[in-house]
Parts: structure tokens; C-alpha cells; sequence
């Protein structure tokens, strides 16, 4: 797997403000769509293209097409949907799948309670989308489920991390082409699963209690 943590001043002062538990939610929601545009664009650094000739008003030249089949988004419900449309703005012609998925918070496993994907990801790079990357149980589920529809590589894209959590994903991820995009790796996990120093219940902060 590759790591890629992101270091620019931008993205860590987005980070700082996202992390302030006084921020309200319509600035959360504005701040993760920005920084996610920002992640993405080292995240579709390996994007697949293919030559292509057009005509400028001056002459003709080449250039390069997205190719296909188009890339695959999969936010992961809830959280993750915050980040699809700072993902779309800078790929819009992509298209998006759903799982939706929820971590027993006493127990810390996910179980998914929503799919919509294609049937067959042959071929497919796909690039998922939840902002906390914690235990790692939901997003290595969420690869594993990608593969299992043969998915040929897998981006994922975080804004936060624990060390725990990238640790488990290396070793369920072994020998599979996925790369990983955060925006911070953070301290570690607390005695509830929770990320330190984090930011909260990413899901929570976007959308309020449910
Ligand atoms: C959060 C987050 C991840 C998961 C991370 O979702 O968005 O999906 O927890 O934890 P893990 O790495 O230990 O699996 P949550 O289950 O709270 O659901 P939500 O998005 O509906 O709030
Ligand atoms: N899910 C969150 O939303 N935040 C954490 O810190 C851990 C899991």
C-alpha cells in the first residue's frame, strides 16, 4: 500500500479549523469539501488517460482524455458523502457508487446497510471516500468489497488517520494496488476508537445527531 500524507499549509490550516470543536456545521461542511478538491488532486495523480488529437483556434495538437471506463467514487455513508462533491468538482465526469456502513461503536466492528455499486468493477479504478480512518474495519471492508467486484486499483481518501488504522489496512490490503491520500496522520486512538487529537464524530459534526 501507499501512503501519502499530504504537507502543505493550506490543507493544515483547513485541518486546524476542522478540528476546532467551535466550528459550526455549514463551515465543516464547506472547509471538508475544499480540502477533499485539495487531496484529490494527489490522489488522481495515477488517473488513467489516453492520447488525444484536437484542433486549438491555432493549429493542431495532442492532449489527453480521462479513459475508459470512467473512475468509480464511492463515498461511504454518512461521513463520507461530505467529500463527494469536493471529489466531482475536480472529476466530474466520474461516476459515483454508494456503501453505506456503520461502526458498532462498543464493539468498533462495521456492518454495511446500503449498496449501490455496479455489479461487475472489472477493470475499474475506484477511489473511496470517508474522512476518518480509524480502526480501519469500515474502509478495509469498503476495498474489500471493491475487489471482490474486481476492482483493479483502489485510491482511498481520508482526512484523518490513526497509525492503528493505516497499520490494519496494510495488512488487509497486502499484495492489492491501493493507495492511500490523508490529509493528516494523527497521534492514535483513544480507549472509544476515537482518533487523537481527531476532530470528533466526522458524521456528527456534518450533519448533526441522529
Ligand atoms: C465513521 C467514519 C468511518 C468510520 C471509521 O463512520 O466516517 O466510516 O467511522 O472508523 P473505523 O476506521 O474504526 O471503522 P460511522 O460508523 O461513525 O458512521 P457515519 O459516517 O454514519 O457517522
Ligand atoms: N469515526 C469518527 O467519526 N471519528 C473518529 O475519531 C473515529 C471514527
Amino acid at each position: 500500500m501507499r501512503v501519502h500524507v499530504a504537507d502543505h499549509p493550506l490543507i493544515t490550516h483547513k485541518l486546524t479549523v476542522l478540528r476546532d470543536r467551535t466550528t459550526p456545521s455549514a463551515t465543516f461542511r464547506a472547509l471538508t469539501e475544499e480540502l477533499v478538491t485539495l487531496l484529490a488532486y494527489e490522489a488522481t495523480r495515477n488517473v488513467r488517460v489516453n492520447e488525444v488529437t484536437i484542433e486549438t483556434p491555432v493549429t493542431t495538437t495532442t492532449g489527453v482524455a480521462l479513459s475508459e471506463p470512467r473512475p468509480l467514487v464511492v463515498p461511504i455513508l454518512r461521513a463520507g458523502l461530505g467529500m463527494l462533491e469536493g471529489m466531482v468538482k475536480l472529476v466530474p465526469t466520474a461516476e459515483v457508487g454508494f456503501l453505506g456502513m456503520v461502526r458498532n461503536e462498543e464493539t468498533l466492528q462495521p456492518t454495511t446497510y446500503a449498496e449501490r455499486l455496479p455489479d461487475d468493477l472489472s477493470d475499474r479504478q475506484c477511489f473511496v471516500l470517508d474522512p476518518m480512518l480509524a480502526t480501519g474495519g469500515s474502509l478495509s471492508a469498503a476495498i474489500d468489497f471493491l475487489f471482490d467486484r474486481g476492482a483493479v486499483d483502489v485510491t482511498a481518501i481520508c482526512l484523518l488517520a490513526a497509525p492503528e488504522g493505516v497499520e490494519m489496512l496494510e495488512k488487509r490490503t497486502e499484495g492489492r494496488d491501493v493507495t492511500l491520500v490523508l490529509g493528516a496522520l494523527d497521534e492514535r486512538l483513544n480507549e472509544n476508537g476515537y482518533i487523537v487529537p481527531g476532530l470528533g464524530d466526522a458524521g456528527d459534526r456534518l450533519y448533526g445527531l441522529v
